[in-house]
């Protein structure tokens, strides 16, 4: 190994000792970090985590009657995709009433019995903040398109076609077809990123900021700790609406393809974003972005000048590796830690295939389960595990488009078929329904559920969810994993993925195999003016002997660097 390396270790800690104590005066714990920074947070996508009253649709009650398994699983907050009251064309996501619950998820009352046990185990909720579009039934829209005259007609983005027959420009939505559509009662187009049933809000309009603002604000003192924001990168739109460049070849909703110049990371986001943050610490809460970005450029401009906008910018750029890479992951580990702020990585989450399937080879899949669990809870920045990932569960696409739930799985079908597949109930249990419901689920149980689900997991030591808990409590309890530095080691090596994390002058490794052949790797350790590496957390037979870590196919060994 590089022998400097150690060395610059040392160096690289002070200079971010220095860098943390500017950065994050207030709101911070004993060791100079903010709560965000050191809690573990879970996505629940509430239709499919657990239902209390067996009509098919996961609720509120639902997910208090399952905080104590997170509580044992080593969750710190829950970010819980929207419940408010909505038509359910993209279930939940277009909003109809932001201050209120959808009662097919509960009431109000449940909410606040909802906070107050999670409060009870140390447990924060966040909730999911759809910022740039509402329901087309949210009574501001309703408002907005019931004259040209209405008081809400500039809350969202109305323009008169090209020529009759003709929308504003060649702007496609996100899920198929041109993105404007035109009301026949005012005769103009408005605009919409994703489904028509979502029209996009006017954010240059100072009334809809403030509107955004307040309903924040309403939470919080409800007892939320921070938002998860929406499509946060598409919350303006080029003013003098210019056509986006067109690409060659088609979507898989059949439009031909474009790159979204003038309609998505528009500059004038990042004042709206400051404006947010001002109020997020008034009541020391927290800010997570869906910020879809191109490069680690683009991602970083969202944590603003001196951290003053989003404090977890969601980094996307692990999901475009389709395949176990040691290279590829350290490449885009690296390029995060040339960025100003936290790191947060995404690995799943309820729109996208889940790791499992991305990275599994068909018959390692657990191992691999494993392996990205060693990966993901062992970076430095904030975890976010969706609902599932710990037991392994495994996208199960409908098989049948008549059984497709999203809609732009129907249009895109087969490319595209939706994602109902990452969204089927969490696997509790090996009775019916995995124990989700007594009714019929909304989506169907995969067959995987007999085999991985949390009551069989949780008496098999070696299962996957046996392997998370392990790592979170290292995690929540090792300075190194909580605090150290990122040092990236063994840099050629295509197959083992190395690093240390470095707090003071203590130091843990993480040696991952991402090959399907066993391996041994040399650390140089004694070089390095360190005897040996201490298992702290391993699969399998990985293990230490003096310099060297022999890993399975797919292993990981976590140790301590032991004088
Ligand atoms: C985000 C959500 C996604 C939703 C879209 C529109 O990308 O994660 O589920 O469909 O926004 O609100
Ligand atoms: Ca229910």
């Amino acid at each position: 190994m590089n022998r400097a390396l150690i060395g610059i270790a040392v160096l690289l800690f002070f200079s971010w000792v220095l860098l943390t104590a500017q950065t994050s005066k207030k709101a911070a714990d004993a060791n100079g970090h903010a709560w965000w920074q050191h809690a573990v947070f879970y996505e629940i996508y509430p239709r499919s985590f657990a239902d209390s009253n067996n009509d098919g649709i996961g609720d509120l009650k639902g997910i208090t009657s399952k905080l104590d398994y997170l509580k044992d699983l080593g969750v710190d907050a829950i970010w819980i995709t929207p419940f408010f009251p909505s038509p359910q064309v993209d279930f939940g996501y277009d909003v109809s009433d932001y201050e209120a619950i959808d009662p097919m998820y509960g009431s109000l009352g449940d909410f606040d019995a909802l906070t107050v046990a999670a409060r009870q185990r140390g447990i924060r909720v966040i909730l999911d903040l759809v910022v740039n579009h509402t329901s087309d039934q949210h009574k501001w829209f309703l408002d907005s398109k019931s004259s040209r005259t209405a008081q809400r007609r500039d809350w969202y983005i109305w323009r008169d076609g090209k020529a009759p027959g003709q929308p504003p420009n060649n702007w496609t939505a996100n899920f198929g077809g041109s993105a404007w559509k035109f009301d026949p009662t005012t005769k103009q187009y408005y605009y919409h990123y994703f489904y028509p049933e979502q029209p996009d809000l006017n954010w240059r309009n100072p009334a809809v900021k403030q509107a955004m603002f307040d309903v924040t604000r309403w939470w919080y003192k409800r007892g939320v700790s921070g938002f998860r924001l929406d499509a946060v990168n598409t919350l303006f739109e080029d003013p003098n609406l210019k056509d986006n460049p067109v690409r060659p070849g088609k979507s898989a909703y059949g439009d031909p393809l474009q790159e979204h110049k003038y309609n998505t990371n528009l500059p004038e986001i990042h004042e709206a974003l400051r404006q947010l943050r001002k109020v997020t610490d008034q009541y020391n809460g927290v800010l997570i972005g869906e910020t879809w970005t191109a490069d680690i450029n683009e991602l970083n401009a969202y944590y603003g000048k001196g951290n003053n906008e989003l404090q977890l910018p969601m980094d996307f750029l692990f999901t475009n590796i389709n395949k176990l890479s040691a290279a590829e992951f350290r490449k885009q580990i690296a390029a995060i830690n040339s960025a100003s702020g936290w790191p947060t990585f995404v690995i799943s989450n309820h729109d996208i295939v889940r790791s499992y399937d991305r990275y599994g080879d068909g018959r390692h899949n657990d191992e691999i389960a494993k392996l990205m669990a060693g990966l993901y809870l062992t970076l430095r920045g904030t975890p976010i595990l969706y609902y599932g990932e710990e037991i392994g569960m495994k996208t199960t696409p409908p098989a049948r488009k008549e059984d497709v739930q999203d809609p732009k799985g129907r249009t895109g079908w087969p490319q595209d078929k939706g994602r109902d597949g990452e969204r089927t109930p969490m696997q509790w249990d090996q009775s019916e329904n995995a124990g989700f419901t007594r009714g019929k689920p909304w989506l169907p149980v995969p067959p995987t559920a007999k085999t991985h689900n949390v009551a069989v997991e949780t008496n098999d030591a070696q299962s996957i969810l046996s392997f998370y808990k392990k790592l979170l409590k290292l995690r929540h309890s090792n300075r190194e994993l909580l605090e150290g530095n990122y040092l990236p080691i063994n840099q050629n090596d295509q197959n083992v993925l190395s690093y240390l994390r470095v707090y003071q002058d203590q130091a843990v490794i993480v040696s991952l195999n991402m090959s399907g052949a066993p391996q041994k790797v040399n650390y140089e350790l004694k070089k390095n003016g360190f005897a040996s590496a201490k298992p702290l957390v391993t699969t399998g037979q990985s293990s230490s002997n003096g310099d060297f870590v022999t890993l399975d196919p797919y292993g990981v060994f976590i140790g301590q660097l032991v004088r």
